[in-house]
């Protein structure tokens, strides 16, 4: 280990070799258990601790980055920083590292299964010949809706809500995008869309975004698919408008809260398709994630611009 070497805790293993080279730079703790360090944990390592590779899992709020005034870089290894109090950071001068571009393909890739896992019921399906229920072909067994030819509204047009487009493209599909700057109204969006695919991130404004007004204009016919974060659309009003028929179903990577509790009213819906935050959950993905996040914390160190910072404004403080 070289002298200069920092204090580091990451919160969990990563696929791949890139927490080597942080680890033959720096003096590495990284958590080894399958859940995330519980909150104490994080407190009690927060007084020692230079530098910290955090997951979407972990709070990173401005009390963990108080109780850290040691800390000269925050690497997430995610492409969302909703986790991460960025403004706390950005008080104390601290870069805060995302990992923009490398999941896009993936998630993009995630979010058209999704449509497609939901419009042609493929886990009702599955569960069907599995339960030994399949007797034969028959005219009218668990009929979908198409996706080739749909309108497909896309709630957020960034880096993946337009590889989604692209994608659709080859689909026959019409898309439609809404975002802060550009698109059809919201409104449109809702109403004239057969696939509804959210892909903002979570900020205040879009908290909520998918609520009970928004499900309402939207068609009885349409679908809602979610692979951005939870907390966009209401838990509530969406588990209502499953059971009332308003939609006629949601497939969502992720949930709110996230893992849903074994008997949550949302599981009890019809017309659902739920998988566990599985967005860029590839091998080759996970380990450019954790490539990147490695070197976003290693230039932070340096006290060096991250090649991937998600602070708008940081003065960098020098070694
Ligand atoms: P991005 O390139 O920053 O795109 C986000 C888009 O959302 C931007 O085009 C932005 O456009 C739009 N937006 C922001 N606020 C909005 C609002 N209030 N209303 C409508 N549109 C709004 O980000 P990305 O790389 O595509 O990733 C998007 C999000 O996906 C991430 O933040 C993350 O939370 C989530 N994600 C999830 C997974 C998963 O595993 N399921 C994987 C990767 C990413 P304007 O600024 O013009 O509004
Ligand atoms: C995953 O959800 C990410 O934001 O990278
Ligand atoms: C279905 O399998 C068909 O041949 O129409």
């Amino acid at each position: 280990m070289l002298a200069g070497a920092m204090k580091v805790f990451v919160t969990r293993r990563l696929p791949g070799g890139a927490l080597d080279r942080l680890a033959a730079d720096h003096d590495v703790e990284v958590w080894p258990e399958r859940l995330p360090p519980p909150r104490a944990e994080l407190l009690a390592r927060a007084a020692g601790l230079e530098g910290l590779l955090s997951l979407l899992t972990d709070q990173v709020d401005a009390e963990l980055i108080e109780a850290a005034p040691r800390l000269r870089a925050i690497s997430n290894y995610a492409v969302g920083v909703d986790n991460v109090d960025v403004e706390a950071a950005t008080a104390r001068g601290i870069p805060v590292g995302n990992t923009p571009g490398v999941l896009t393909d993936t998630t993009a890739d995630l979010a058209l299964a999704l449509m497609l896992g939901i419009g042609r019921r493929l886990v009702e399906g599955d569960a069907c010949v599995r339960r030994g229920e399949w007797r034969t072909w028959e005219p009218s067994l668990l009929l979908g809706r198409d996706l080739h030819e749909a309108t497909v509204g896309i709630v957020g047009f960034g880096r993946i809500g337009q590889t989604v487009a692209r994608r659709l493209e080859g689909f026959d599909c019409t898309a439609l995008h809404t975002s802060r700057s550009g698109g059809v109204p919201f409104e449109e969006l809702l109403e004239r869309s057969d696939f509804i695919s959210v892909h903002t991130p979570l900020t205040p404004e879009t908290r909520g975004l998918i609520g009970a007004e928004a499900l309402r204009r939207m068609k009885t016919t349409a679908y809602l698919v979610n692979t951005a974060r939870g907390p966009v659309v209401d838990t509530a009003a969406l588990t209502r408008a499953l059971h009332d028929g308003e939609i006629a179903g949601a497939a969502l990577d992720v949930t709110d809260p996230e893992p849903l509790p074994a008997g949550h009213p949302l599981l009890g819906t019809p017309n659902l398709l739920v998988l566990p935050h599985l967005g860029s959950a590839t091998h080759a993905t996970r380990e450019r994630m954790a490539d990147m996040a490695v070197d976003n914390l290693l230039a932070g160190l340096r006290g060096e611009r991250m090649p991937h910072q998600a602070n708008e404004v940081l003065t960098p403080r020098g070694p």
